[in-house]
């Protein structure tokens, strides 16, 4: 079975990246590739914190523990210890750019935009809005884990 190691990235690592990781634990359950996940923030704010305990809600309604992640921040050994980093939007993926190593390991790419035939956007970032906005989050965060993994089959 093919395996690789995915760095989800958003803003603070308390909403989306959480939930992304573990989304994408999940599909990858049911696959043909074997994935390695963690997560990262670009920004500190809240190091060593669990996610927001909206995203841990909206991803307990379909049976997927988040609670148990803690907030880090992307550091330089990521892109050379990852095959890919995937950002959630374009903020998210120019900050990663600027820090990315000439010899980085890692394919730096916006999650929703992963090959060029994916194109699902960016992922908009829930935390000044309502429950609402995390159960959008978890639905989009869903349909592109999915086309996701079916790409990393093909690989
Ligand atoms: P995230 O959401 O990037 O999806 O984790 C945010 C979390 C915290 C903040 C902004 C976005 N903040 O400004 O503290």
């Amino acid at each position: 079975m093919k395996s690789f190691k995915i760095l989800t990235v958003c803003l603070g690592n308390i909403c989306r990246s959480p939930a992304a990781q573990g989304i994408l634990e999940t599909v990858a359950k049911n696959s043909r590739v074997f994935l390695e996940l963690d997560s990262a923030g670009t920004a500190a704010y809240h190091l060593g914190n669990k996610p927001d305990s909206r995203s841990i809600a909206s991803l307990r309604q379909v049976n997927i523990d988040i609670s148990r992640q803690s907030a880090r921040q992307v550091c330089e050994e990521d892109f050379h210890n990852f095959d890919w980093i995937v950002a959630m939007d374009k903020a998210n993926l120019a900050n990663l750019k600027e820090l990315q190593p000439a010899d980085a390991r890692a394919r730096v790419v916006m999650f929703g935009e992963f090959s060029e035939l994916a194109q699902f956007g960016e992922v908009d970032d829930p935390y000044y809005g309502g429950d609402e906005g995390f159960v959008h989050m978890r639905e989009h965060l869903t349909s592109i884990s999915q086309a996701f993994v079916a790409h990393l089959e093909t690989l």
